[in-house]
């Protein structure tokens, strides 16, 4: 068992960013909703409570009880949990007179203490909160300050426990790793964890699971069952059966590449072709979530057909990522969008699940891949939906639309990778829009097909911002749609941002 820090989650929005934080020092970390915390929590070197959208004053606040944390292990309380810790050992917290959001700077730094060790005054930091600490409690006493801020960081005598009334987990603190990293030292953390040890450790762990039992895993050519299959393929070889379903509304040729790529990875792949399958069912459906249905019910239909040509079939890999498992875990979550993956298996197949990356984040499941020596294309591919270009084309699905989409696709795509946009640009596609409009070509009269182009910087695809590609790299894209994909006569440039926008247009 690995040794770790608990982040206790109160709802804040940059909880699982502390945690990549953490575990970019190499420190392996799990969040834990607030009132979870383990009673076995043997290995936990210590605890960090994270902001919260409440205040600590709310009757309906996150409230947990502490007393098996405090003065057992050092704890960092960041945000409402910094206040959180001062309300309730008599401290008093009250509403801010104006709300403070943005940058500030530390105008007072008691560097001697361990958990500023390293940080000056001027220090820029990254303020989010309504509200703030007016009075703290004797024995805490106050380590930095801003200008406005008198309790900007405290420390708790004779305790090993701090609290940050600012967030050092966010990139506009400019010194918030090295405080995160002073309280890893303060913890005695070994930062041990790294890709290398991940794979070490997990393939051990897979051996020793699953023995000589076949497993079975379905591909979608992105990286997370892409990582998986190696994985598992390190570990038991060819018990592990992949199978890879090529639903016509995958980009132009990515069936072909995908698969000579895996083949080349030496994994044991079943190809699928279930064009035909797909655009039948599909056909006059143009409700989104009436087409995802559709799309994630054929999967698991051949899937499930596949399964049942193998013997003795014991698991299921899945690419399931930390993210996933956080929101399933998660006590504020709302579902805005119903994303299948394959899931939901029919209950005959009666099979077990073996997530290997349930553990890490999206960067650290790059990081695996290439550390296995993945070639990078694989690993930088942008996200792509399971149910693909079935929801970029808005409206009813046909084999025409999905041919012109798919070669608009291709000329966006390969000239992003030619203009060096590619890696810079979190995902991108093209959206096919249920609109013709006029045009004229030669001395014709056009009534043709709009797309659209999306592209967007992100970190997490929770939020999103339309990334600002360069005017000749658009105006070349949309000569080159224009001029060779028949059945377009117009490109737009899409400049909304998520919230309130989403990445895909339905
Ligand atoms: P939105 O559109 O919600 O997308 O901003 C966020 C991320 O999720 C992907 N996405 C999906 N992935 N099945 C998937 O596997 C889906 O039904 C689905 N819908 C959206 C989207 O491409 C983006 O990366």
């Amino acid at each position: 068992m690995h040794e770790k820090l608990i982040i206790l989650d109160f709802g804040s929005q940059t909880t699982q960013l502390i945690g990549r934080r953490v575990r970019e020092l190499n420190m392996y970390c799990e969040i834990i909703p607030y009132n979870k915390f383990p009673h076995d929590a043997t290995d936990v070197k210590g605890v960090i409570l994270s902001g919260s959208p409440y205040s600590v004053y709310d009757t309906d606040a996150f409230k947990a009880d502490l007393s098996e944390i405090r003065g057992k292990y050092p704890v960092l309380g960041i945000c409402y949990g910094a206040q959180y810790l001062a309300y309730t050992s008599g401290g008093n917290v009250e509403s801010a007179n104006s709300r403070e959001y943005g940058r500030a700077n530390l105008s007072y730094v008691n560097n001697e203490d361990p958990l500023l060790k390293g940080i000056n005054t001027g220090s820029q930091i990254w303020m989010s909160h309504g509200d703030t600490i007016t009075l703290l409690p004797d024995n805490f006493k106050v380590i930095a300050s801003t200008d406005d801020v008198k309790a900007a960081a405290y420390h708790v005598e004779g305790e090993q426990t701090w609290g940050v009334q600012f967030h050092p987990e966010v990139f506009h603190s400019t010194d918030g790793t090295k405080l995160l990293d002073n309280f890893l030292n303060i913890c005695g953390c070994a930062k041990d964890w790294t890709p290398a040890s991940f794979i070490e450790s997990t393939v051990a762990e897979l051996k020793e699971q699953l023995g000589d039992d076949k497993v079975i895993l379905a591909l979608s050519g992105g990286v997370d069952s892409s990582v998986t299959a190696v994985l598992l393929n390190k570990a038991i070889g060819k018990n592990l059966t992949c199978i890879f379903v090529d639903h016509g509304l995958l980009r132009k040729n990515e069936f072909e590449n995908v698969m000579k790529d895996y083949e080349h990875l030496g994994l044991n792949v079943i190809g699928v072709n279930a064009k035909d399958k797909f655009y039948s069912e599909l056909a006059g459906v143009s409700d989104p979530e009436q087409k995802r249905k559709i799309i994630g019910k054929g999967f698991i239909d051949v899937f499930d057909q596949e399964a049942h040509k193998l013997k003795d079939i014991k698991w299921l890999g899945q690419g399931t990522i930390y993210p996933d498992v956080i929101e399933s875990l998660s006590i504020t979550g709302t579902v805005i969008k119903s994303h299948h993956n394959v899931g939901g298996l029919p209950d005959t197949m009666k099979l077990k699940l073996v997530e290997p990356l349930r553990l890490l984040f999206k960067d650290e499941v790059r990081r695996v891949g290439m550390e296995m020596g993945m070639q990078p294309h694989l690993i930088k591919r942008h996200p792509f939906p399971g149910p693909g270009l079935g929801i970029r084309i808005l409206g009813d699905i046909t084999p025409e639309k999905v041919r012109i989409l798919q070669d608009a696709d291709e000329i966006y795509m390969s000239l992003m990778r030619e203009w060096g946009l590619y890696d810079k640009i979190w995902q991108a596609g093209v959206i096919l829009l249920p609109i013709q409009s006029v045009g004229v070509m030669g001395d014709e009269r056009t009534y043709e097909n709009t797309v659209a182009l999306r592209a967007v910087t992100s970190t997490d695809a929770m939020t999103a911002d339309w990334a600002q590609l360069p005017y000749e790299f658009l105006a070349k894209v949309s000569n080159e749609i224009i001029n060779k994909v028949k059945g377009v006569n117009r490109v737009v440039y899409d400049i909304s941002s998520k919230p309130p926008a989403t990445i895909e247009w339905e």
